[in-house]
């Protein structure tokens, strides 16, 4: 077993598709990573399951790999019922987890601007503009910036989920320039297309970022980094030179618009 603990899941998987599959029983999705780097210890590792979760999932992988190995099986215990995913953030996480929250308030009502997508009017093209601008000020500038710049350099940039996290940020810029490309030359079905892949990559990212990076980020984390962590969110707030409430009002306005 030992040599696949340091193997990346997604060649395990390739190799062993039962083990996809095993991962996903324990809420542990690897599908929708666009890496698939990471490796099946810091898997486990980061997912933080209870330990006998932990020592039942590596019994059964180790059977999927090895089906003639010795290992036992912990009896699975009756089930308890499920609970809703709380989590105690510290303030400088709770920053950002709340952050996220404007975010995906912008990604639920892109779906209503992809339907009433318009670019033959200025006032059509203005809200594709807005919306970029939201995208870059609000997620990239003044979000990701704050977790690229400080938040990650607490910790090995060369790891497996890092590179993970970045790779989404790149691939979301990637994105947003795709969408202003297409709207000089008013190509309609470009523009949605990269809104909606934009809509569905920062859906996951933030989802990977509120119940897996930042809760493991914080059980790694000394209460003396915690708290220079949150002093810096607030200096490079400051630093922004403009306020989130521009963009808060945008999206009342918009959800006031589009959900009349
Ligand atoms: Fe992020
Ligand atoms: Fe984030």
């Amino acid at each position: 077993m030992k040599p696949y603990l340091t193997k990346g899941i997604k060649e395990i998987i390739d190799q062993f598709p039962e083990v996809e599959k095993i991962l996903n029983e324990y809420d542990i999705g690897c599908g929708p990573c666009n890496v698939g780097l990471c490796q099946l210890k810091d898997i486990v590792e980061i997912h933080r399951l209870p330990v006998d979760q932990e020592q039942e999932l590596m019994a059964r992988i180790t059977k999927a790999i090895d089906p003639e190995a010795e290992v036992k099986i912990p009896e699975a215990k009756e089930a308890p019922p499920p609970e809703p995913k709380a989590f105690n953030y510290s303030p400088p996480m709770r920053k950002l987890v709340d952050e996220h929250v404007l975010i995906k308030r912008w990604i639920a009502l892109i779906p209503e601007v992809v339907k009433d997508l318009e670019v033959e009017s200025q006032a059509g093209r203005q809200l594709v503009l807005d919306g970029v601008d939201m995208i870059r000020s609000y997620a990239d500038k003044f979000h990701h910036a704050k977790e690229e710049d400080i938040l990650f350099k607490y910790f090995d940039e060369n790891s497996d989920i890092l590179k993970v996290m970045h790779e989404d940020h790149k691939q979301a810029r990637g994105h947003v320039q795709a969408i202003l490309e297409a709207l000089e030359i008013k190509d309609k079905n470009a523009i949605a297309e990269h809104l909606m892949a934009y809509a569905g990559l920062l859906t996951e990212h933030i989802r990977k970022e509120d119940e897996i990076l930042y809760p493991w980020m914080d059980s790694s984390l000394s209460t003396r980094q915690v708290g220079e962590l949150f002093s810096k969110f607030n200096e490079a707030d400051l630093q922004m030179g403009f306020s989130p409430k521009k963009y808060e009002a945008f999206i009342d306005s918009l959800e006031k618009k589009l959900n009349a």
